[in-house]
């Protein structure tokens, strides 16, 4: 072997070295990786009473959407309801310690994180020998398309891009990794109602980054509708 070379597989192999314990020191990390989903699963027939059997929400977002929302993020929301923190009175008799355990929090979270949702349904041929009207009734149910909001989508997606896309993402995804929420997907009235709260401080917009706290105050009402109506858009 030339020295070069050498020199080049002794430092990948001194790289791997290094960065493998770490690697495995963020997997044992994953609060959520042990996370006991049968549990959940009964859990959830109670949560179930108001944002339905697969988290899509309800009553067009009285009650929000929980499916595919961050784990760390409904963790995080069940400990501020838990702590009267945030208020809601809908879910405080559900989340007090007798009742919600950390572990039920941790199960319920990694459960509910878990759940996709199409937006729409896949064609099907409904003449064809093998079509099953009740499987595809019950896909229907798991189809959540938020109902295009007024407002200019055009200037919404110009200030959405500035403003909102750096930690919510391009696509309104949210971000995993760090716990923020999608806002693509989530229904326009709820996402308004929230707005609302973090304007008032009855709720907290960011904990780590204290201008996001001004952030949305900063919008006319205008502004807000135009970037709400991009959002409802995006997952078409
Ligand atoms: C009686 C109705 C009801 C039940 C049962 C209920 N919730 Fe809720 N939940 C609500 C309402 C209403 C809100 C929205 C509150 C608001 O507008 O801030 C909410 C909000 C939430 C949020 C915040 C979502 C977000 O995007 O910020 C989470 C997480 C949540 N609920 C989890 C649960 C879990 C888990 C259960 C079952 C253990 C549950 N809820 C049971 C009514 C309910
Ligand atoms: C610095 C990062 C950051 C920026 C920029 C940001 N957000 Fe957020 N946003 C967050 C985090 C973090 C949360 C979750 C907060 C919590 O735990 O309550 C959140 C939550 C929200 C929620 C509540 C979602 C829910 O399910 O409860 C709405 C609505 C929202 N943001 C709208 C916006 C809009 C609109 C913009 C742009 C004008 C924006 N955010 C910009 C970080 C950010």
């Amino acid at each position: 072997m030339s020295r070069p070379v050498l020199r080049v597989a002794v430092g990948i192999a001194l790289g791997c070295l290094l960065v493998a314990p770490f690697a495995l020191a963020e997997e044992a990390e994953d609060p959520f990786a042990d996370a006991d989903l049968e549990n959940a699963a009964e859990i959830n027939e109670v949560c179930a009473g108001c944002h339905g059997e697969y988290g899509q929400g309800g009553k067009d977002g009285e009650y929000p959407r929980l499916a595919g929302l961050p784990a760390a993020f409904i963790a995080r929301q069940l400990d501020l309801f838990r702590a009267r923190e945030r208020e809601n009175l809908a879910m405080v008799e559900h989340t007090d310690h007798r009742q919600m355990p950390d572990s039920d929090i941790r199960d319920i979270s990694a459960f509910l994180a878990a759940i996709e949702l199409p937006s729409r349904l896949p064609p099907v041929d409904e003449t064809a020998a093998d079509f099953n009207a009740y499987e595809r009734l019950m896909a229907t149910k798991r189809i959540v398309q938020i109902p295009r909001a007024e407002g200019d989508a055009v200037v919404g997606e110009r200030i959405y891009d500035k403003e909102c896309a750096s930690c919510h993402g391009r696509d309104g995804l949210g971000r995993e990794r760090d716990a923020v929420p999608m806002l693509a997907g989530q229904y326009t009235g709820y996402m308004l109602r929230q707005v609302d709260k973090y304007i008032d401080k009855r709720r907290v917009h960011d904990p780590s980054d204290p201008d996001a706290e001004e952030l949305l105050a900063a919008f006319t009402a205008e502004e807000l509708r135009d970037i709400f109506a991009y959002l409802s858009i995006l997952d078409d």
